[in-house]
């Protein structure tokens, strides 16, 4: 079995450009945030993040010139990732640790995950190799994730930020983050995907207080769950 069919490799150097476009963004952040955070383990921990986006990043480039020898651009996608991270730049200006936090440890890197768990799915089932790699990888974004989330939730528990306010600046993140998905749809079609599973994905792994629609807890914990059992990429 080919790991990947003739014909779909610009499009998934495409969709990997799209990745690697946050990763860089992703690197920048954390690097900005080691500043911005208030204790050393805050701290070292970001210190470690964006070294490790900046590795994800390389990969990610790599992939691309396997996949593409020639250069491939995704110019829909680059002005909202561009958007996106003025957004980013413009809470790190104002030293809103919180507001960075949530645009991109929580919903940029909840998007990311939500794309990479199907094409890990398709690729463990093809038995694609660097298997070890692409698994750390998915490990390191859940923790920097998680930590994301932690460290929201204890600001949260110290009132030091509101569950309103967070919604409240959250908006703008999601919104892009849903048109940068969608102007990528021409390379999700074109390797039979749809843009809206992964959608769906991205808003069941939210946490509780940012779902659209307010869940339960526990709803949410066996949602996960269920997340975890996802289907592979099609063309796969
Ligand atoms: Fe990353
Ligand atoms: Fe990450």
């Amino acid at each position: 079995m080919a790991v990947i069919k003739s014909g779909e490799h610009v499009h998934l150097a495409q969709l990997l450009q799209f990745l690697d476009l946050g990763e860089q963004l992703a690197h920048d952040c954390a690097n900005a945030q080691v500043d911005l955070a208030s204790d050393y383990r805050l701290k070292a921990f970001l210190a470690g993040q964006a070294k490790q986006e900046g590795r994800h990043a390389m990969a990610f480039q790599l992939a691309i010139r396997w996949l593409s020898p020639r250069a491939v651009t995704s110019p829909l996608v680059f002005p909202h990732m561009n958007q996106y991270r003025r957004l980013i730049m413009a809470a790190v200006e104002r030293g809103d640790f919180a507001e960075t936090l949530l645009g991109e440890q929580i919903i940029l890197e909840g998007l990311g995950e939500a794309i990479l768990r199907r094409m890990e799915a398709g690729l463990a089932r093809r038995k694609a190799p660097f298997g070890r790699l692409r698994r750390m990888l998915l490990h390191q974004e859940e923790a920097h994730h998680s930590f994301g989330l932690r460290t929201l939730e204890r600001m949260i528990a110290a009132d030091m930020i509101s569950i309103e306010g967070l919604k409240k600046a959250a908006s703008p993140y999601v919104e892009l983050g849903k048109s940068m998905l969608f102007a990528a749809q021409d390379a999700f079609q074109a390797i039979k995907e749809d843009p809206q599973n992964y959608w769906d994905d991205f808003q069941i792994g939210l946490p509780d207080w940012l779902q659209a629609h307010h869940r339960k807890p526990n709803l949410l914990r066996s949602t996960l769950k269920e997340s975890r059992n996802i289907q592979p990429w099609s063309f796969m």
